[in-house]
């Protein structure tokens, strides 16, 4: 399943019949727990690797959600009466998300009556868009529009002017990027919200649950439209505005936005060939100038989120680069996910463009233009990960920047929140105010003791967090104690100064070389300052 041409005309959102196609998708339980039900989970998996032989399988009923299923993932052309039942024919077919299709193909049966009343009935129908429900965080009931064959799992291969033939402008669905991104982003209520670079319209539609406006841009018109259908479609459109425009261009002279997000084309590649991905910037200057004008445009107290791609090369360490970037006047939270070396990172994005299914030759040119490229730039690998600014207005920002590959829990959005207000916490208090503070042990955290079966003393003891960032930490024995004791009620100075005497220490030198410990430990969210309590 590839995405096809995007010489595809889009539909046209009427707003009446936009609400009517909506009540029927609903009713149809064309929703995402309604999609799972009827796949099941490994048929609904396989749909996200691009598979479809499996959905097809299980949609070969006439029930109206098959119908759907068939009509807008799967790209089958239906029955003109099988279509009626699922949803108002003429109004999607007035509106464009329906065209006749061609009687061979599709995988109907019985298709050769034309011209007679039933022969009508039987004429194939098919759809413009991909449509594909998803689930909103509080359980609502949204459809992401995409190109065809782009709803799930991706373009899935199939590049522009390759074996897919799809044009640069393609529109891409949700893929893991965009649910990564909205998982991690604030949801604080707020009065003004941006989500540069909105593809289906996925940001600007979680966006809209939160903020009282939201402005939504991209560079590419057809993305915009696509937007327009998604947020229409789910019932969203009035409170978002569209523009068209590069980066903050569309937004210059704006009101400060108080949110700022983006899963922009980060792909860092050696040419502008597909509009969702290949950002036409060199190297990762589209993600650095995305961080460095951020903070023109954030209200203070705002949050800007994004994903990136970023070099890393012998010249300079990767972290000293993130630094670079980020604005003053803002604190900075950047988590690396992953890195990949120049091989994999290309062979990545080849797949992407369905570069793999072309000939071999060709193959291993555009595999060696990637290398030059690389080469040319000295790039000697590609981290991805997540940048968050906060606008704090501080003289010296706080600015972590760290990495991290491991799960965690999604939705992230309150940790985030929550870190930012652990770093104004440590900036804001010295060691001495440090020890006569009270922490209490974040929920859920428990600790873990590797040593040899039988031995006295464990070798290590690690604290583990099981929400949030589920990070894990080893502390020596003080650390353990100290931990373990944290219930709000006594000061840091008070506890340490009793594991001083259970362990022999001086509790003055104890005092002394603790707080550096005690504030990785608060930084990190295993420890949490318990307010009003020094
Ligand atoms: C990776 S897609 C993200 C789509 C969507 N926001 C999501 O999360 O799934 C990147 C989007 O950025 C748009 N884009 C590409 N270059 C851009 C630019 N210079 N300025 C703004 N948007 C751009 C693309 O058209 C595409 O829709």
């Amino acid at each position: 399943m590839g995405c096809v041409s995007t010489s595809e005309r889009l539909p046209e959102a009427d707003p009446g019949r936009t609400a009517r196609l909506r009540e029927a998708l609903r009713a149809a339980n064309f929703t995402a727990d309604g999609l799972l039900d009827l796949l099941g989970g490994p048929a609904y998996a396989a749909l996200a690797r691009s598979e479809t032989v499996p959905a097809l399988r299980a949609t070969r009923g006439p029930s109206p959600l098959e119908t759907l299923v068939r009509l807008f993932l799967l790209q089958q052309g239906v029955p003109r009466d099988r279509a009626r039942d699922a949803l108002p024919l003429d109004d999607a077919l007035a509106d464009g998300w329906l065209v006749p299709a061609p009687q061979t193909g599709g995988g109907t049966e019985g298709e050769t009556e034309a011209g007679t009343e039933h022969g009508e009935a039987r004429q194939p129908v098919r759809a413009t868009v991909d449509v594909r429900p998803y689930s909103g965080p509080g359980g609502q009931d949204w459809w992401i529009v995409a190109d065809l064959g782009c709803a799930v799992g991706g373009a899935s291969g199939a590049g522009a002017g390759g074996p897919g033939g799809h044009g640069k402008d393609v529109v891409l669905g949700v893929g893991g990027a965009s649910t990564t991104l909205a998982g991690i982003t604030v949801r604080t209520p707020v009065a003004r919200a941006l989500d540069i670079g909105t593809g289906s319209g996925i940001q600007a539609l979680h966006a809209a649950e939160h903020a009282s406006h939201v402005t939504a841009t991209d560079l590419n018109p057809r993305a915009l439209a696509v937007a327009r259908l998604t947020l229409a479609l789910s019932g969203a459109a009035d409170g978002v505005e569209l523009r068209e425009g590069a980066l903050y261009e569309p937004v210059a002279g704006d009101e400060p936005y108080d949110l700022i997000v983006s899963n922009p084309p980060f792909v860092i590649s050696p040419g502008a060939r597909l509009t969702y991905r290949d950002g036409g910037m060199s190297g990762d200057d589209l993600c650095r100038t995305l961080v460095e004008q951020s903070a023109g445009l954030l209200a203070a107290g705002g949050h800007c989120q994004l994903l990136a791609n970023w070099e890393h090369s012998q010249d300079e360490g990767w972290r000293d680069r993130l630094r670079s970037w980020v604005p003053p006047g803002c604190d900075a939270w950047i988590v690396q996910r992953e890195v990949q070396d120049v091989t994999q990172y290309a062979e990545l994005w080849l797949r992407d463009a369905g570069d793999h299914r072309g000939g071999e030759a060709e193959y291993a040119a555009r595999y060696g233009e990637w290398l030059d490229e690389f080469e040319r730039r000295g790039t000697t690998g590609i981290g991805f990960g997540w940048i968050t600014l906060r606008k704090s207005g501080a003289e010296e920002p706080g600015i972590v920047i760290e990495e991290w590959p491991h799960p965690v829990e999604q939705p992230l959005g309150d940790e985030v929140v929550q870190h930012f207000e652990r770093q104004d916490f440590l900036r804001a208090t010295d060691d001495a105010a440090l020890l006569d503070c009270h922490f209490r042990l974040a929920e859920g955290v428990v600790q873990e003791q590797v040593g040899m079966p039988g031995a006295e003393d464990p070798e290590h003891v690690v604290l583990r967090q099981q929400r949030g960032m589920r990070r894990a930490t080893k502390v020596d024995t003080v650390g353990a104690g100290f931990a373990g004791v944290c219930d709000g009620s006594l000061p840091a100075w008070r506890i340490l100064d009793a594991i001083a005497q259970l362990v022999g220490e001086d509790p003055v030198v104890l005092r002394d070389r603790t707080p550096e410990a005690i504030r990785l430990l608060v930084e990190q969210g295993f420890l949490l300052p318990v307010e009003g309590a020094a």
